[in-house]
C-alpha cells in the first residue's frame, strides 16, 4: 500500500526528533519514497547524515539552497502525503496561520495532499489554549492530528505532550493513504467507568479511566470511520470524533440505543453492574450514622445489543477479569451474543485500568482467538479494529 508513495517527512526541533528516524526507516522498509525536510532547529537534535543515510532522497533544509528553484511547491505538489513528526508549537502555529517561514511550513501551505501532524512538546505548552486552538483549526481543515501521549519528556519531566509511538504514526499514514478500511462505516465506542449516584455528592464507581475507549475512537477515525464516542470522562480527542457525555449506566444505555444502528459498536466502557436502589436527593449527613446501601442491577447494555444484533453489524465487548481470563471471556461471548470479546487480565502489571498499555486476547464468536502482547492502547485499538474490518468484509 505504501510502495512507491511519495511521503515528505517533516522533522522539527524537539527531543522526539530521534523517533522520526525510526518512522523514516519503517516507511522506507514498507516501500515508500521518503523525502525528509528538516527545520534548522531539528538539525540540533538529529544530524542530517542520519536521514541522508536512511531516506530515499537527501535531506532538504532550505528553500534557497536547493537545485530546484521552487522546492516548496514541487514537494507539496508531488507528495502523496506529508507527515510532520515531531511537530513543535512553532510549526503548528505557523501552519495554522498560513505562515510559510521555512521550507517545511512553505511545503505544508503549498500542498493538497493529506497532512499528518504529530505534536510533541512540554505539558504546559501542549495544554496551552493557543496550541489546542491551532490543532483544532487544523483538524477542522482536514489535517490528521495524531495527539501527543503521556510519558517521559525532555529534562526528566513526565506528563502529556510526548510524541505518539512511531508505530501509531505509521498506521495513521497507511490508513490515510488507503482511504481507510472503515471509510463510510459508523462506529460507536463507549469509554470510561459509569458513576451511579448515592446522593448529589457521592457515587459508586470503578477504576476505568477511559483511555482504551478513546484510543479505539481515534484509531477508528484514522481508518476513515464516522465515529461517536459515548464517554463518562473528558480526555483529549481529535475534533472529528463526536463526543456524547454521560454519567450513569442508565444514561449510557439510552445514548447507545439512540445509535444502535451503527455498523460497529465497541463497548469499552466499564458499565456498573449495580447501582444504589434509592438515590437521596439531599446529601446524606453523617450524624445519622453510615447508611445501608441497597443495590439493584443495571441493565446489561452489551447483552441488549447482542439480542437486537443485525447480521451485518459487528458488536465488540470487553471482559476485564482477574482470574480464568479465557474461560470467563468465552462465556461472555456466548451469553451476550456478541461477535468479539477483548479480554484483559486487569490484575497483571501495566494492563487495563489507568495504564498507557494493555495486553489482551481477542476472542471471536467463530472460535478464533488471538493473543496481543503488551503494547500501547492505540496499538491494541488497531488490533481490535483489524478483527472488526475482517468481519465486516465477510
Ligand atoms: N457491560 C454492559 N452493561 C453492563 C455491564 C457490562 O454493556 N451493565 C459490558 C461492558 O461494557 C463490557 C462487557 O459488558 O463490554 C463485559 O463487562 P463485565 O463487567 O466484564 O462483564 P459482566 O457481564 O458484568 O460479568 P461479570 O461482572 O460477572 O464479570
Amino acid at each position: 500500500m505504501l510502495a512507491g508513495r511519495r511521503i515528505v517527512l517533516g522533522v522539527t526541533g524537539g527531543i522526539a526528533a530521534y523517533k522520526a528516524v525510526l518512522l523514516c526507516r519503517m516507511l522506507v522498509d514498507s516501500g515508500a519514497h521518503v523525502i525528509p525536510v528538516m527545520t534548522e532547529s531539528a538539525q540540533k537534535f538529529v544530524g542530517q547524515a542520519t536521514f541522508d543515510a536512511l531516506a530515499s532522497e537527501p535531506v532538504r533544509t532550505s528553500i534557497f539552497d536547493d537545485v530546484d528553484p521552487i522546492p516548496h511547491t514541487t514537494l507539496g505538489q508531488t507528495a502523496d502525503l506529508i507527515v510532520v513528526a515531531p511537530a513543535t508549537a512553532r510549526c503548528i502555529g505557523s501552519y495554522a496561520s498560513g505562515i510559510s517561514d521555512d521550507l517545511l511550513t512553505a511545503t505544508l501551505v503549498a500542498t493538497r495532499a493529506p497532512v499528518v501532524i504529530c505534536p510533541a512538546m512540554h505539558t504546559e505548552m501542549w495544554e496551552h489554549a493557543a496550541i489546542q486552538d491551532n490543532l483544532k483549526t487544523l483538524a477542522d481543515r482536514g489535517v490528521i492530528v495524531v495527539p501527543a501521549e503521556e510519558g517521559r519528556l525532555a529534562g526528566g519531566d513526565a506528563g502529556a505532550g510526548r510524541l505518539a509511538d512511531p508505530e501509531s504514526i505509521f498506521e495513521t499514514i497507511k490508513n490515510a493513504l488507503s482511504g481507510g478500511d472503515l471509510q463510510g462505516k459508523r462506529v460507536l465506542v463507549t469509554a470510561g467507568g459509569t458513576r451511579e449516584s448515592i446522593d448529589p455528592v457521592r457515587y459508586v464507581g470503578n477504576r476505568s479511566t477511559g483511555k482504551q475507549g478513546y484510543a479505539l475512537a481515534e484509531a477508528a477515525l484514522a481508518r476513515g470511520a464516522d465515529v461517536t464516542l459515548i464517554s463518562t470522562v473528558n480526555l483529549e480527542v481529535s475534533a472529528g470524533v463526536e463526543v456524547v457525555s454521560v454519567e450513569s449506566a442508565e444514561q449510557m444505555h439510552e445514548a447507545v440505543f439512540q445509535r444502535a444502528d451503527s455498523d460497529v459498536i465497541v463497548m469499552a466502557a466499564a458499565v456498573a453492574d449495580f447501582r444504589p436502589a434509592d438515590v437521596s436527593n439531599a446529601k446524606i449527613k453523617k450524624d445519622a450514622g453510615p447508611p445501608q446501601l441497597v443495590l439493584e442491577q443495571t441493565e446489561d447494555i452489551l447483552s441488549a445489543l447482542g439480542k437486537a444484533k443485525r447480521p451485518d453489524q459487528v458488536i465488540v465487548g470487553f471482559a476485564a477479569e482477574t482470574e480464568e481470563l479465557i474461560s470467563h471471556a468465552q462465556q461472555k461471548l456466548q451469553r451476550k451474543n456478541v461477535d468479539v470479546i477483548v479480554a484483559n487480565d486487569v490484575s497483571a502489571p501495566k494492563v487495563g485500568f489507568g495504564h498507557e498499555t494493555n495486553e489482551v486476547t481477542i476472542l471471536e464468536a467463530n472460535g478464533g482467538q488471538r493473543h496481543v502482547t503488551l503494547r500501547s492502547k492505540r496499538q491494541i485499538a488497531d488490533e481490535v479494529l483489524d478483527t472488526v474490518t475482517r468481519m465486516l468484509s465477510k
